[in-house]
């Protein structure tokens, strides 16, 4: 029987999965990942320690498989988008890759609209200049670091990181390179105009390849390091979010993601290119090939709670935090969350923003405190998909949902109530890397394309329908919304 391999370098932890055929979980090994904050605003980690992570996770793996590395058929990588990884002409990192999360560039994503203009960016690229984009952190070493700059040779994504270890080739996916600022996203291409523009050389840039594409294979060094075997084709995969949405059957249309992970996230697969008209979507090419898909991303859902547990409440579990919120009356008796702890993007791409707990009187509890949070990450998703509905859902759609937060039943009917969705869930939890192994399945040829692949192992589980609370929410989501305007310039002052 053949297996495949799904390899995600996420922000927390360089991670190997192994899959069977019908989409059974064989093995899962995970390392974490160090990061660091060397100046607020900065977020950073070293490529060194991917690899070291991600080779003793593959052969973590392999070993509690029992597998031998000639049984896995195909790898699919997939992780951490955005990221800037700069190597030097023979393969070294340059400095430390500088994360999706830091928000140091804002005066580089103001220079790119300047020279490109925004309404032209926004064709091309699909998205405004967002500054955890790539392209605005290679303006920035350029601008601030030029004897880093001087000595560069090729800007590469963590996930191509690792897969220039495993294979010696450097090589990139659609659905990552679309959220460089580097592509024109509508043609799945470099885009020579916005590089000439921003004078980064294309040479610095890999190859672009589908994500069910072969890029490359196991190179005889890695077979060496990891126990793979040399010669295993390794896909082209996807950004963590397209990879993801693919482990959660989002493939077409008319199936809606849902993910509340550290971010919150909001996907909608398009089968012809759409950009938003403001830009406060994103709009990326789909890892499913030939597709693309909109995406409203939050950058603090269950991190919000994360927060709140770590800070308010140490030593308190989750279950009990989520208890007491299930006894607050919905609407939290008129106290809300901000969730923008680590500024924010859809539908507010403000790197100012700041989290807030507003309208509190002596009679709230901690239970409404938790209540708020869960609730405002819930307007906070219907933000998102609010705007995927004024873009054009299709009349028929399921919405699915997934992620670490999404395994509270609370959490989940306040956010079924707050989108006035029914939301199903599925039967895998491994996000990226699976949807990183179902693309590499493709290629293996054991099915014909991705939506078969995961027709054959995605099953849909239980359902949670809109609740009696849903009116309630209706009417706070417009005092919701009418909070960040409000306050915005209060954020940037502070
Ligand atoms: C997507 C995004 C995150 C990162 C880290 O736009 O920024 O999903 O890829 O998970």
């Amino acid at each position: 029987m053949p297996y495949l391999m799904g390899l995600d370098i996420s922000t927390t932890g360089a991670k190997a999965l192994i899959i069977d055929a019908a989409g059974a979980v064989v093995a899962l090994a995970n390392t974490p990942q160090p990061i660091s904050q060397p100046q607020p605003l900065w977020s950073e980690q070293n490529a060194a320690d991917w690899w070291a992570g991600m080779r003793g996770s593959i052969r973590a793996a392999l070993a509690d498989s029992g597998l031998a590395g000639g049984d896995i058929a195909a790898i699919g990588l997939t992780g951490q988008m955005h990221g800037l990884t700069l190597l030097d002409k023979a393969g070294e990192p340059l400095r430390p890759a500088i994360l999706w999360n830091d928000q140091r560039t804002q005066a580089q994503c103001d220079y790119m609209t300047e020279v490109i203009g925004a309404d032209r960016l926004l064709a091309l690229t699909g998205n405004p200049a967002v500054t955890g984009f790539t392209a605005p952190k290679v303006l920035w070493v350029r601008d601030n670091e030029p004897e880093v700059y001087a000595r560069a040779a090729q800007a590469l994504l963590p996930k191509d990181y690792i897969r220039y270890k495993l294979t010696d080739g450097y090589a990139t996916d659609l659905a990552g390179a679309a959220g460089t600022s580097l592509l024109n996203v509508a043609e799945r291409a470099w885009s020579s105009e916005v590089l000439a523009a921003l004078e980064i050389p294309a040479e610095w840039l890999p190859p672009v390849h589908e994500g069910t594409e072969v890029t490359s294979v196991i190179s005889a060094g890695a077979a060496a390091e990891t126990g793979l075997r040399a010669g295993t084709p390794v896909v082209g995969g996807g950004g963590d979010q397209a990879a993801g949405a693919i482990g959660m059957g989002c493939v077409v249309p008319d199936t809606i993601g849902v993910t509340v992970g550290t971010s919150g996230v909001v996907f909608a697969p398009l089968s012809r290119y759409a950009f938003e008209p403001r830009g406060r979507l994103h709009a990326f090419c789909h890892a499913v090939p030939g597709t693309w898909h909109l995406m409203g991303v939050m950058l603090s859902a269950a991190g919000s709670l994360q927060w709140y547990r770590d800070n308010l409440a140490p030593g308190v579990s989750f279950a009990t935090l989520l208890d007491e919120a299930a006894q607050a009356p919905a609407g939290s008796e008129g106290l809300f969350f901000l969730p923008y702890l680590t500024g924010e993007r859809t539908p507010h791409p403000d790197p100012l923003a700041r989290g807030a707990f507003i309208g509190m009187t002596s009679r709230h509890s901690r239970g409404h405190l938790t209540r708020a949070l869960l609730e405002g990450v819930a307007f906070g998703l219907k933000d998102s998909f609010t705007l995927i509905a004024q873009a054009g859902l299709p009349a028929d759609y399921e919405v699915r949902i997934s992620g670490g937060g999404a395994k509270s039943p609370v959490w989940q009917q306040i956010i079924a109530d707050v989108l006035g969705a029914r939301l199903v869930n599925i039967n895998t939890t491994e996000g990226g890397a699976f949807g990183a192994a179902i693309l590499a399945s493709v290629a293996a040829g054991l099915f014909d394309d991705t939506t078969a692949a995961c027709e054959a192992m995605i099953q849909r589980g239980a359902t949670v329908a809109v609740g009696a609370n849903a009116d309630v929410y209706a009417q706070r989501y417009a005092t919701y919304q009418s909070l960040y305007p409000l306050l915005k310039d209060t954020f940037a002052q502070l």
